[in-house]
C-alpha cells in the first residue's frame, strides 16, 4: 500500500456499477473497504469478493449515515476516504422538467429522492466526518456528481439540478476545509456502462443502454474507477473521467447563451 492510500475507505452505493468498481480498485491496492448500499445483498457480494466489510445503508437517512461512521471508526479505526457515490436519476416524468411524479423509490417524489440521495447524502457524510477529520488533521471526501452537474442531463431536470448542487457543495467543502488538511474531490463523469444507463453489471457489451448512441464515449466502470482513485490520490479537486467534458464546460462558461442554443438543438435532435 502506498503512503497515499487511505487505509480504510467507505464507498456508498458500492454494491453495483461505479461504486462496485471503486471498491475493487481500492481493495486491489491494499485499502480495507466498507461497501455500503441500500441493496444489502449486492454489498455483501462485493465485500465477499474483496475481503471487505458489507453494510446496509440508506444514504438518505442522516441518522443511519452518522451511525455507520461512528460504528466503523469504533471497530476499525479512522476512515481515510469516504466516497459518496450512491446516486439516482429517474428522467423527467410526463409533466416534463417540473414533474413531481415518482413512485419509483421509497421516497415518492422524484425531486425529493434526487435531492436527498444526490445532495443531502453528501452533506450527511460531511457532517459526520468533517469534525473527526479536523481533529485528526486529515481525511478525504470524494463526492461523485456527474457531468450533468457542470453541463446538463437532457430529459432529467431533477438529476441536473441536484448534481449541480452536489458540485457546489463540494466546492464549499474544499474552500472551507481544504487548508485544514481535508482533501475534497468531486467527480463529473459522462456516460458510464452501469445499470443507471440500462447496462447490467458485468455485461460484455456497452450497447443497449437507454442513452444508446447519443452519448459520446461510454466508459466501463472499471476504467472510471481507476481514473477516480488515481486522480483523487494525486489530490485533484475536479476529476473529469471523460476529457471532452472540460471542453464543453469551457464553451459553456465562455458563451452561456450560445451553449443553451446548442443544447436546445441537441434536444430537438434527440426527440
Ligand atoms: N452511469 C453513468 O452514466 C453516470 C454518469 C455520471 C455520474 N454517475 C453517478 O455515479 C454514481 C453511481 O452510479 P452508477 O452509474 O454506478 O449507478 P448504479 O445504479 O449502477 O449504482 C448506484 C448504486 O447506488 C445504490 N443506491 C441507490 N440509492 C441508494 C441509497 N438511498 N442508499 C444507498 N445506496 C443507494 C444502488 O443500490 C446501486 O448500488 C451516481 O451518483 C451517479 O449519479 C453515473
Amino acid at each position: 500500500m502506498s503512503e497515499l492510500e487511505p487505509g480504510l475507505a467507505v464507498v456508498t452505493g458500492g454494491g453495483h456499477g461505479i461504486g462496485r468498481a471503486l471498491c475493487r480498485r481500492l481493495a486491489s491496492s491494499g485499502t480495507i473497504v466498507v461497501v455500503a448500499d441500500i441493496d444489502e445483498a449486492a454489498a455483501r457480494n462485493v465485500a465477499d469478493d474483496i475481503n471487505g466489510i458489507a453494510t446496509a445503508l440508506d444514504v438518505a437517512d442522516e441518522q443511519a449515515v452518522a451511525t455507520l461512521v461512528e460504528s466503523i471508526e469504533e471497530e476499525h479505526g479512522a476512515i481515510g476516504m469516504f466516497i459518496s457515490n450512491a446516486g439516482v436519476g429517474y428522467g423527467d416524468g410526463r409533466g416534463g422538467a417540473i414533474s413531481a411524479e415518482g413512485g419509483i423509490n421509497p421516497i415518492d417524489d422524484r425531486w425529493e429522492a434526487c435531492w436527498r440521495i444526490n445532495v443531502m447524502a453528501h452533506v450527511y457524510a460531511a457532517r459526520a466526518l468533517v469534525p473527526r477529520m479536523l481533529e485528526r488533521g486529515g481525511g478525504h471526501l470524494v463526492n461523485i456528481a456527474s457531468a450533468a452537474g457542470l453541463l446538463s442531463q437532457i430529459g432529467d431536470s431533477a438529476y441536473s439540478a441536484t448534481k449541480h448542487a452536489a458540485v457546489g457543495f463540494a466546492e464549499s467543502l474544499a474552500i472551507n476545509y481544504g487548508e485544514q488538511g481535508i482533501k475534497v474531490s468531486v467527480v463529473c463523469p459522462q456516460a458510464v456502462a452501469t445499470r443507471m444507463i440500462g447496462i447490467e453489471d458485468d455485461a460484455e457489451t456497452m450497447e443497449g443502454g437507454f442513452l444508446g448512441n447519443d452519448v459520446d464515449g461510454i466508459l466501463p466502470a472499471d476504467t472510471v474507477a481507476d481514473i477516480v482513485v488515481t486522480e483523487a490520490l494525486a489530490g485533484r479537486f475536479l476529476i473529469l473521467t471523460h476529457p471532452q467534458v472540460a471542453t464543453y464546460f469551457e464553451r459553456k462558461a465562455s458563451d452561456y447563451d450560445r451553449w443553451i442554443s446548442g443544447m436546445q438543438r441537441f434536444r430537438r435532435k434527440l426527440s
